[in-house]
Order: structure tokens, then sequence, then C-alpha cells
């Protein structure tokens, strides 16, 4: 869990805790309807409808972040980067990398705990949505950072086997229609060695906090979202979404299943958020 002291983020680990209540998985689905928030769709659909969500969104994703989290989100990615401590040789490639956030701080990062060694880092960041992209090349330009931009789907990636040492997904993997076919798709990416993290939202255990973010979750979200960015919908997909995401637990065993090693996952504030990772050992 992260605490704040004297302005400095402290990152204390919770018990792993086992959330079954929220995740539905009494409801099967077949394998032509899936989950889009708490409505069920046609397999087909998904992609599509999470494009629309996430255009509508793109030219204020950046400060709903900020506001719906209360910062919170930065500090939950600097301690992803800071997870995986890339060295002055990494290769990352950021799935899902939306505006660029992740991609950003990696670079920062490298530059930061290497800076007599390294060239520019090799960073590609992948999304599906063009808007998205486009909000995060303008961020970069406007930080004279420079990152590769390519648009596809995390579940059919564009890229040889074996071409990146990091692999990174911050607040993506949900959003996709097949989680499997994700982790496959980073598996094959990945080098021997090389080390796969995601950032996902996750579930509180506690009984008391988790009334507490449900309504904030349900009452107060979807209206920012309709207060500030005029979007009811889009927000109100989101807060169902991180409910449809399997519980910290059942997510490790499919990163495993696909067949990464050494794989964890810490809990930050109270469960709401989770840092999953492994490695490719061969
Ligand atoms: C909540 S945003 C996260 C963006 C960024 N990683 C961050 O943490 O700020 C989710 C992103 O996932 C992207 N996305 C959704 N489904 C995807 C898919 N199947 N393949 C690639 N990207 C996808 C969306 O377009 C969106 O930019």
């Amino acid at each position: 869990m992260f605490l704040l002291n004297r302005g400095k983020a402290i990152v204390l680990s919770c018990a792993s805790i086992s959330q079954a209540s929220y995740y539905t998985t009494a409801k099967r689905l077949d394998e032509n309807y899936t989950h889009f928030g708490y409505k069920t769709v046609k397999t087909e659909e998904k992609a599509g409808r999470v494009l629309d969500v996430f255009s509508s969104v793109a030219s204020k994703y950046d400060m709903m972040n900020d506001v719906m989290s209360g910062g919170l989100h930065r500090l939950w990615k600097d301690r992803m980067i800071q997870k995986l401590n890339p060295d002055n040789k990494a290769v990352l490639l950021d799935c899902a990398g939306g505006t660029g956030d992740i991609a950003f701080r990696f670079v920062n990062y490298v530059e930061r705990q290497h800076s007599q060694f390294t060239d520019h880092p090799n960073v590609t960041v992948c999304d599906i949505n063009n808007d998205i992209l486009e909000v995060g090349k303008s961020r970069a330009l406007e930080r004279g950072v420079s990152l590769n931009w390519v648009c596809s789907n995390a579940e059919e990636l564009p890229f040889p086997d074996q071409s990146f040492t990091c692999y990174t997904i911050a607040f993506g993997i949900r959003n996709c229609t097949n989680i499997s076919k994700v982790l496959q798709e980073a598996y094959r990416v990945l080098r021997p060695g090389g080390r796969f993290v995601c950032l996902e939202f996750s579930h509180v255990s506690n009984p008391i906090l988790s009334k507490i973010y449900d309504t904030y979750s349900f009452q107060v979200i979807p209206v920012m979202g309709e207060v500030i960015a005029g979007d009811w919908n889009s927000y109100q997909y989101l807060v169902e979404s991180i409910r449809k995401f399997p519980a910290a637990d059942e997510f490790k065993q499919m990163i495993s299943n696909v067949g990464f090693k050494v794989v964890a996952y810490e809990p930050l504030t109270f469960g709401t958020c989770a840092i999953h990772s492994g490695f490719r050992l061969k």
C-alpha cells in the first residue's frame, strides 16, 4: 500500500487477499459473448466499444486521471517503474500505453539512473486507439522525448518474437477482450530474461473500506465524468470494468499459465490496484 510521509511516497505491501465476492464468476459466458462493464456484448463488438470510450475521453484523459485518483495514479505508476528497475540496455514495449505516462516515466528513470552510460532509451508505445496516441505524441513533442508510437491491438502485436526486454501494461489489460491472448503476446515478444509488469485496478478486501470505495466509484466517478468531461457512460464503464476484472490471485494464475515464472503481485493502496510481475526465463 502507498503511504505519504513528508511528501515522500513509501510503499508497503498489504497482505494478499482474496476478493472473490467482487468478481462475478457465476455467469460464465460462452466465447461468443463477453463483458463490457456490466453489459454482456458480442465478443467481436467489445474492442469497438472500448475504442469509443477512449476516443470520447482522449482530450480530458490525463486531467481526469488526476481528479479521480486524487493524483494517486502518479505514485502507482512511479512504483511500477521502480519495480521494473530497467537497466540502460532495456528495450521497452508499453502496451495500451495511451498518452505515454509509463513511457515518460521509464525514460526519466533510465536517464536518471544511468546518466553517464546510456543512449536515448528505446521505447515503443502501443495502443489500439489513434486518438489517444495523438495526445501522447503531442506530449512527447512538448517534452522533447523521442518514442516509437504504434497503433495496434495488444492481442495481435505487430512485432517479431523476442523483440523487447521489458513489457509494461498499465490500466489497459482489463479493457482487452481476451486477456489470455494479451498475456501470450506479451510472452512471445519478450526475450528470455525479459520482464512483464502490469499495473491494474484490483479489489479492496476490507469490508468498511470497500463500502466507501464502492460509494465513491458508483456515486461520484460517473458524476465527475459528466461534469468535467461531459461523459457519464465512459466513466460508468470504467468503474464497472474494474469490478469485472479477475481478483489478484486469479490474474496471477493466468500470468503463470502462459509460461511466466517468478510470478507475484504487490497490492497498492488497500488493494485498489496491484502491480503484477513475472519473467520469461527461456
Ligand atoms: C485507462 S487507459 C491507460 C493508458 C495508460 N497506460 C495509462 O496508464 O495512463 C487504457 C488504454 O488501453 C487502450 N486499449 C484498450 N484495449 C486495447 C487493446 N485491445 N489493445 C491495445 N490497447 C488497448 C485504450 O485505448 C487506452 O488508451
